[in-house]
């Protein structure tokens, strides 16, 4: 079925400023920084959505990461892909293709260009609008579904701008409604292991930590490898820690920020740019205008963050250089600690003094239900499978009407340390004050649960 559905009056009126705005190729201009007055004092939560026996889902953006998407949602159920939207007609031919094949109606084509999406969101019966589109679009995506009166799902970032994580906010807040930003890697193994020896207490008060996006992924930004054009662009014209929320997104809900700690303030430092010159110099022809680009990204950047109770995070950036992956996922307690790549631990009164422990005897302990159970299944799904555990539980939230892991405050929280660390790096690593999206209510909020420990 694809019922149309009818906006208010109100709902319409803010769709209609939301379209002109975009027209012009700029959003509404609101307060744009720190904890600024403007902003309405109290945090007002969008309400726990009540149950749906079946998720109607319209898709934006059906790329390397919406497909995958596609996939997982295609494999849960309770699911209906009801629109798919993309400025590439084939990819969306192969998207409704995927559909048809899993057993569902072919959905309704959305092919029209880039603001085709306030269309979808405008005339369809959803319960969500999610979107896999390139950095720049996710804030005006998440927009025209919540104002249409939609959930709003989005890849990482949730947005580029301080302003944009404002208004997401907000606009979730007014209308009443979800705004997820999808960090895959809260769902990680061994992040979600991690999380519940914190809950659990193993590593003691939680006092600092090291993270970050560390990959080596020159051939994207250069054009090497194809896809992701559109990634190029924030490395030519910024300068700071460009992709936060993957190493930031699990410490953070470690340290309890939006639920009992919140980020203060952070500096940051980026490093000279050369990686992604010298690398155009070995790898593309003499005269090929990629040899002369100009980056502003330092290769690695640096960003400390404070939280208010006085916790620190290293955040590293780099992705311009040769090395192994990694995302560092260090946490650090006062009774011992735990690091990533690889995955070690170190628990005074356990460990050998001085010495690090693999994890496997600690998997046996704290590996959480949902990775024992649905976790030895997942060969073949993206990312480990993780990004089937993220929407495994997003359906199974909604399905449930339970709230859902991740909300919008987590959102803009780790999505804001991009643009505020530009400004430090701008400003010879100035403290930057971080803004407190829940206006407080992060005194009083409980804790996240480990998701079905
Ligand atoms: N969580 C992860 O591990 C992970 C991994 C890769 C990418 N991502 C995120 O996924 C998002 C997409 O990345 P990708 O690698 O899939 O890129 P991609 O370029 O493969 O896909 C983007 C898609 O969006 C489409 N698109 C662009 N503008 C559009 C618009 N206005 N309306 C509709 N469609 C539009 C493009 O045609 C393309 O199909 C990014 O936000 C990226 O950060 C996350």
């Amino acid at each position: 079925m694809t019922a149309k559905k009818d906006l208010s009056n109100l709902e319409r009126r803010e769709f209609m400023k939301l379209g002109a705005a975009l027209g012009a190729g700029a959003l509404l201009h609101e307060a744009a920084s720190g904890n600024n007055p403007d902003h309405a004092a109290t945090a007002k939560e969008a309400p726990v959505a009540a149950a749906v026996e079946k998720v109607r889902v319209g898709f934006v953006g059906v790329g390397g990461m919406g497909t995958n998407h596609l996939r997982n949602l295609l494999h849960l159920e309770g699911v209906d892909i009801v629109a798919v939207c993309d400025i590439v007609e084939e990819k969306v031919t192969r998207a409704q293709d995927m559909v048809e094949a899993a057993g569902q109606p072919r959905p309704v084509a959305y092919t029209r260009g880039e603001l085709d999406f306030m269309r979808l969101c405008a005339e369809e019966d959803l319960t969500l609008v999610y979107t896999a589109t390139p950095w720049e679009w996710h804030a005006q995506i998440c927009l025209a579904a919540m104002t249409s009166g939609k959930h709003a799902v989005t890849e990482v970032p949730l947005a580029v701008t301080l302003e944009d994580c404002w208004r997401l906010v907000e606009t979730s807040e007014k209308y009443g409604k979800y705004c997820i930003m999808m960090e895959n890697c809260c769902y990680g193994r061994t992040e979600m292991t991690v999380l519940n020896m914190v809950r659990q207490g193993v590593l003691g008060e939680i006092i600092h930590g090291e993270c970050g996006y560390l990959h080596d992924i020159r051939d994207i930004f250069l054009q090497i490898a194809p896809g992701r054009e559109w990634f190029q662009k924030h490395a030519l014209t910024r300068n700071g820690s460009l992709y936060t929320t993957h190493g930031l997104g699990p410490v953070a809900q470690c340290m309890n920020i939006n639920r009992g700690d919140q980020f203060d303030y952070l500096v940051s430092m980026s490093s000279p740019s050369l990686g992604l010159e010298d690398y155009a110099r070995n790898k593309v022809p003499e005269d090929d205008p990629r040899r002369s680009l100009e980056f502003a990204a330092g290769d690695v950047n640096t960003t400390l963050i404070r939280t208010h109770a006085g916790r620190s995070i290293a955040l590293v950036y780099n992705a311009h250089n040769p090395r192994p992956y990694t995302r560092i996922n260090l946490v650090q307690g006062v009774k011992g600690l735990v690091e990533g790549y690889p995955d070690r631990v170190h628990i005074e009164g356990v460990s050998p003094v001085h010495e690090w422990e693999d994890m496997d005897q600690y998997w046996e302990q704290y590996e959480p239900t949902l990775w024992r159970e649905l976790g030895r299944n997942l060969t073949g799904f993206g990312h480990g499978g993780m990004d089937y555990m993220e929407d495994y539980r997003l359906i199974k939230c909604l399905r449930e009407g339970i709230a859902p892991d991740l909300d919008v405050y987590d959102g803009a929280a780790w999505s804001c340390i991009a643009p505020l660390s530009e400004k430090s790096v701008a400003s010879r690593s100035a403290s930057v004050e971080i803004p407190d999206f829940t206006r407080g209510a992060w005194r009083t909020r409980p804790s996240l649960p480990v998701p079905e420990l």
